[in-house]
């Protein structure tokens, strides 16, 4: 949840150091800092908020060493002050760290108890007293580390470095990510291989486990047991280049807009467009078979799931079971063996989508995953990897990933449909032509972007805003409220169009908003219906849909017209209207759209 890096440098480190946890900044913002060995001493430089916060002090602080670790937070332990910033450290050791020491209340009351000072609320401090604590004892660096991970339980990924070893640095992975890159007579560490990219594009991913001894001539890794092991050299596929907002003002603007090539690319891998067949990877289950589904994720990747439910139902008529992953984990459903289980995720890190992976597997279930991020653990860990090509997704916002999990789900349900047969061969062409118009459709709806400006000075007025939908349009009702709260700060609910007037109706009056996503299909007349309760009662209803106004018979506040698309693709082309709602709405008033409070990118703890 928090990023780290560090560098074994032959010249300063301070700026490569904060360069590389710009790029980490998705995973969290609320503190940054380094910390160097100067002259055998460690220093270090703290600030609280943005990066930019640490960039400023280090002009009139500068730090002149040749080997570092840096931290960008995300609070879980301590409010997100100076104090409980990392890098933590003692006059020996300095560490930062991303993920939760559990038992770090046992730690330090033993460590309290043997005449350590504690200056923070977090749990990272008690991994500083416990190898200081060591070396205090005797031991060298790397057996004081090699001793304190021994101790340490929960998820963690961690940089150590220590006074008077100007050649030194140790990394350590349970839980949450960690790469080494490998520079010339340079060695780097950061949480993935994006926070490198401008150093080196050779990576080893450490493992479950595994800890690394870095000096600059390169890194000996350690599995969990204790013994020496290799992991492969890689070439990261990550470019400096790709993490760059272009011409638009906010990275979700870029990403909003890189919809039609991404989506376009995506689906090129799972269809021969041409053809009008799926064109689907081997899943090492016979799809044919699959007489049960399990799909688990978070936020938006779970409502992108929760549209695989629909489509695969529909299409394939194979029962789904969908949960979020935080439920799922600890509900342990009970899986018969030989199922197929679906996780979703753009990061391939989220700790909750992660842990119910290996509850699953446990449960002999076959693994699948939809992730962004190839190299992820999610990814690592499935058996069948589906990936999307969404390029890398930079705004905590999540958008082009959304869009390309649902074009992944969309060919997998045809797949599973032609498997079973329970659609043809003229049925399966019909689905492939329909989302094969999408990105062409999309590249319309991103031409209209003025009205969605007009809206945005309505709907930033409001205290709640309500979305509403049926079918397919009920999990995109969801991701449109999830959309606006996160990036607007504005109150937003998702129903099922159905389902208000057993509740939420008590909500509408003339100065609640009621965004209601009405494709034209089987359900639309449901939905005018339920949108006419809204009308009576004084809502003001915002109509994304491709109907026209005549079919509509109430007084609208806005109608943002979408082209017609086959009713199978509609969830993809929705998504980008709502998207434009929640961004116009946030940049309208002015917040921190790539980096809402509050929030991080990429979940790494529970
Ligand atoms: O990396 P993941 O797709 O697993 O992340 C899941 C959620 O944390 C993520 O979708 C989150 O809800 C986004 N901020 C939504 O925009």
């Amino acid at each position: 949840m928090c990023g780290i890096v560090g560098i074994l440098g032959t010249k300063a480190v301070a700026t490569d150091l904060v360069d590389a946890l710009r790029r980490l900044e998705y995973r969290g913002y609320d503190s940054a800092g380094i910390a160097t060995v100067e002259n055998g001493h460690l220093e270090r430089r703290r600030a609280e908020g943005k990066l930019r916060n640490l960039e400023t002090r280090l002009l009139t602080e500068p730090l002149t060493g040749r080997t570092g670790i840096g931290h960008t937070r995300w609070a879980t332990h301590g409010r997100p002050v100076e104090r409980n910033a990392h890098p933590h450290m003692s006059d020996r050791v300095s560490v930062v760290h991303n993920g939760i020491i559990e038992n770090y209340r046992d730690l330090k009351a033993e460590l309290t108890a043997r005449g350590h000072t504690f200056e923070t609320d977090t749990d990272t401090e008690a991994v500083v007293h416990l190898v200081t604590d060591g070396m205090q004892q005797g031991l060298g660096p790397i057996e004081a580390v090699r001793a304190a991970l021994g101790r340490l339980e929960g998820a963690f990924a961690l940089g150590i470095i220590f006074a008077g070893h100007d050649d030194l640095m140790i990394a350590a992975r349970q839980g949450s990510p960690l790469a080494l890159g490998h520079g010339t007579g340079e060695m780097y560490l950061g949480s993935d291989a994006i926070a490198l990219a401008p150093f080196t594009d050779t990576i080893t991913y450490l493992e479950e486990g595994d800890w690394a001894v870095l000096r600059r001539t390169g890194a000996e890794i350690y599995d969990r047991a204790g013994a020496r092991v290799e992991r492969p050299l890689v070439k990261a596929v990550a470019s400096a280049l790709l993490v760059d907002k272009g011409n638009h003002r906010h990275f979700m603007a870029k990403e909003i807009h890189e919809q039609p090539e991404v989506i376009s690319h995506t689906l090129a891998n799972y269809l021969d467009m041409a053809a009008g067949t799926v064109n689907f990877p081997p899943l090492g289950i016979d799809l044919a078979s699959v007489s049960r589904v399990t799909i688990s994720a978070c936020g938006t990747a779970y409502y992108a799931g929760l549209v695989g439910k629909y489509w695969i139902e529909r299409i394939a008529r194979i029962p789904v079971e969908i949960d979020t992953a935080s439920e799922f984990r600890y509900r342990e459903p009970p899986l018969s063996p030989g199922g197929l289980s679906l996780f979703v995720s753009q990061s391939g890190e989220t700790a909750d989508t992660l842990a119910t992976l290996r509850y699953c597997k446990a449960n002999g279930q076959r693994i699948a995953s939809i992730v962004n991020v190839r190299t992820s653990t999610i990814a690592r860990e499935s058996h069948a990897v589906l990936p999307t090509l969404a390029g890398p997704e930079i705004g905590v916002a999540s958008t082009k990933a959304f869009t390309c999990q649902l074009s992944v789900l969309a060919c997998l349900a045809i797949a599973l449909g032609r498997a079973r047969g329970t659609i043809d061969a003229a049925q399966e062409a019909e689905l492939v032509k329909a989302l094969t118009e999408i990105p062409r459709l999309i590249s319309t709806v991103l031409r209209n972007e003025d009205e969605y400006e007009k809206l945005a000075h309505e709907l930033s007025k409001a205290r709640d805003v309500l979305y509403l939908g049926r079918g397919t349009s009920y999990p995109l009702a969801l991701e449109g409220a999830l959309k606006l709260k996160e990036i607007s700060y504005i109150h937003a609910e998702g129903y099922g169009a159905g389902e208000l007037k057993h509740g939420p109706i008590a909500l509408i009056d003339e100065n609640v908003p009621v965004v209601v996503i009405a494709p034209e299909d089987e359900l639309f007349e449901k939905t005018m219906s339920n949108m006419q309760e809204v009308a009576a009662r004084g809502g003001q209803i915002i109509l994304v849909s491709d109907a026209e106004s005549s079919k509509v018979g109430c007084r609208l506040a806005t109608h943002i017209r979408v082209p017609k698309a086959h009713p199978f693709a509609t969830p993809l082309l929705y998504a980008v209207p709502i998207q434009l709602i929640a961004y116009h709405t946030a940049v309208f008033m002015g917040t921190d759209v790539d980096q809402p409070r509050n929030l991080a990118k990429s979940v790494t703890v529970e």
